[in-house]
């Protein structure tokens, strides 16, 4: 006992003599003061990226901000956002992984967490050719046509069962299960849920698993992110060794079935993870990597499409305008007659307008995700030293009034006005990232958005619940790495269509 607590102070010493030499050394961005051992764990408030705002208010566009021992950067301009992510991306492409993306992804041997280098270049070549070319996009269309149509039958029964008249929905289990049937299809090939809503066993497990993956990715602990104190957390090591099994297991014995499936039927099918067997040898891949990239696939495709939607539904039914001009633009050229398809996008560009002002003010990954300097860079003036965290809070950036006029205001004109590119060619609106790191799925994820989006604008109206006046639908955050509405949306629909609309188009693929 009394070696450890020896030993811990020697530790403590020597982080403060390293954190001064630092100091000394280096011109480091400003920030709110550390404390000794924990750096700024316990002042940053749980809903992070207003927490950095408020604090670039105080300190500047370009703060650090100690987790623990590990120093973050995060920058709130666009002019900053480009230096990361253009000028310096090459010194800034790696990923800074914590404890638990360390232990998941196999130290790095995924796509997500993978630091910058000839594994990283070899899985992402290989999603932009196989997974995400726009050939296996359009392929796998029918899979997301079926889960959005599933979405609106669903809706339109509960809304029409005799219990439920007038009554609001909550919002986010129908979008909930769009993401997660697409996604899981799309990745495996398998529905979890039948035709009747029911989830199976797998299913349920899987819905477990990530639940508890984002519990534990959300941990500002000390058990997190003072390595050198993880020996006093052994309960936290073995939770996610648990997960890291049970995960594991699951993704195992789907691609066992899988694999059967395809012998039984012959050939492969679209799926990833049909691409991933086909392409094993030619990439030379571990099954490290393939489980690694599915879950990839899972944990970044799945809430980030589903609470897209949820806020522009939000922002629809707080500024009916705008609801009922994308309804005109639908009504005009979809008419009352059929059901909208992918290939009516291009002829509506309100609806697009639309999609593209919501993630600008809710990006459903407000702070990008980290990505961490291979050697010492200037940023902004100052010094960034090598392994340091970088974030770019894309949230402060599409709000900043010196880049958008009437920042907070919901108005999809303003891209009428001026067309601004949002897969990171511009650095106002980055709800995808740019440079190296761009979000690989970001065509597939604005698909399926504005086609959730359009199937309910065109097929409903929608209104706040009875009693709640639209200025009082809660627009705050809640914490997490994601940024779900703090209060699940609810909303009451009313079907515009006549009633053989609402059939689900299924698909078996
Ligand atoms: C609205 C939905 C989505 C948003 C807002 C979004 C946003 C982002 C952002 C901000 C990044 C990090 C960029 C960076 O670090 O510089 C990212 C990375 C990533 N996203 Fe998305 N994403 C979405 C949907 C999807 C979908 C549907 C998929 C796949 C099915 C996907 C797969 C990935 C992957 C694999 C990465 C890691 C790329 C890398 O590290 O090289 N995302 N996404």
């Amino acid at each position: 006992m009394a070696l450890s607590l020896l030993l811990g102070a020697f530790a403590i010493v020597i982080l403060v003599a390293y954190n001064i030499y630092q100091k000394l050394r280096f011109r480091l961005p400003p920030g709110p003061r550390p404390w000794p051992v924990v750096g700024n764990l316990y002042h940053i408030k749980p809903v992070r990226f207003r927490c950095f705002a408020e604090w670039a208010q105080s300190y500047g566009p370009i703060l650090s901000v100690w987790f623990g021992p590990t120093q973050n950067v995060i920058v709130s301009t666009s002019e900053l956002a480009k230096q990361v992510l253009k000028d310096k991306d090459s010194q800034l492409a790696d990923r800074r992984r914590s404890r638990s993306s360390e232990k998941f992804s196999r130290g790095g041997k995924d796509l997500i967490w993978a630091d910058y280098g000839p594994h990283y270049v070899k899985v992402r070549k290989l999603c932009t050719l196989q997974l995400f070319s726009a050939k296996r996009l359009e392929a796998l269309r029918p899979i997301r046509e079926d889960e959005v149509t599933s979405m609106v039958e669903s809706i339109y029964k509960d809304c029409n069962h005799p219990e439920n008249k007038g009554k609001a929905l909550v919002m986010r289990k129908y979008l909930g299960a769009v993401a997660f049937n697409n996604i899981t299809r799309l990745a495996f090939g398998k529905r979890f849920v039948n035709s009747d809503g029911q989830m199976d066993e797998q299913g349920l497990e899987f819905k477990a698993i990530i639940a508890n993956g984002n519990k534990i990715g959300a941990s500002l602990g000390m058990a997190m992110h003072i390595p050198w104190l993880h020996w006093m957390f052994p309960k936290f090591a073995t939770e996610l060794q648990k997960h890291e099994a049970r995960r594991n297991r699951l993704t195992k014995a789907i691609m066992e079935e899988h694999g059967l499936a395809r012998r039984r039927t012959g050939g492969a099918k679209h799926h990833f993870v049909d691409a991933l067997f086909t392409l094993q040898d030619q990439y030379e891949l571990s099954e490290d990597t393939i489980i690694g990239l599915l879950w990839d696939m899972i944990v970044a495709g799945m809430d980030t499409t589903a609470i897209s939607v949820e806020w522009a539904m939000a922002e629809l039914i707080k500024n009916p305008r705008v609801q009922q001009k994308a309804q005109e633009e639908l009504d005009r050229v979809i008419g009352p007659d059929r059901l909208m398809t992918e290939s009516d996008f291009p002829n509506l560009p309100y609806l697009q307008h639309v999609a593209k002002e919501a993630l600008r003010l809710h990006p459903p990954t407000p702070l990008m995700l980290p990505h961490r300097a291979n050697a010492n860079v200037k940023i902004g003036g100052y010094d960034v030293p090598k392994d340091s965290s970088v974030n770019v809070n894309v949230w402060a950036i599409g709000r900043d009034p010196d880049v958008w006029k009437s920042p907070l205001e919901f108005r999809p004109e303003r891209f009428m006005e001026e067309d601004v590119d949002m897969k990171g060619h511009d650095f106002r609106l980055l709800p995808f990232g740019a440079g190296r790191r761009v979000c690989p799925g970001a065509q597939l994820a604005i698909n399926l958005v504005t086609s959730m989006l359009g199937h309910l604008l065109h097929q409903f109206s929608w209104a706040p619940p009875n009693g709640l006046s639209p200025e009082e639908i809660d627009m705050e955050e809640a914490p997490g790495q994601v940024t779900y509405m703090r209060t699940p949306l609810l909303t009451v629909p009313v079907p515009r269509l006549p009633p053989h609309l609402y059939k689900r188009v299924a698909v078996d693929m």
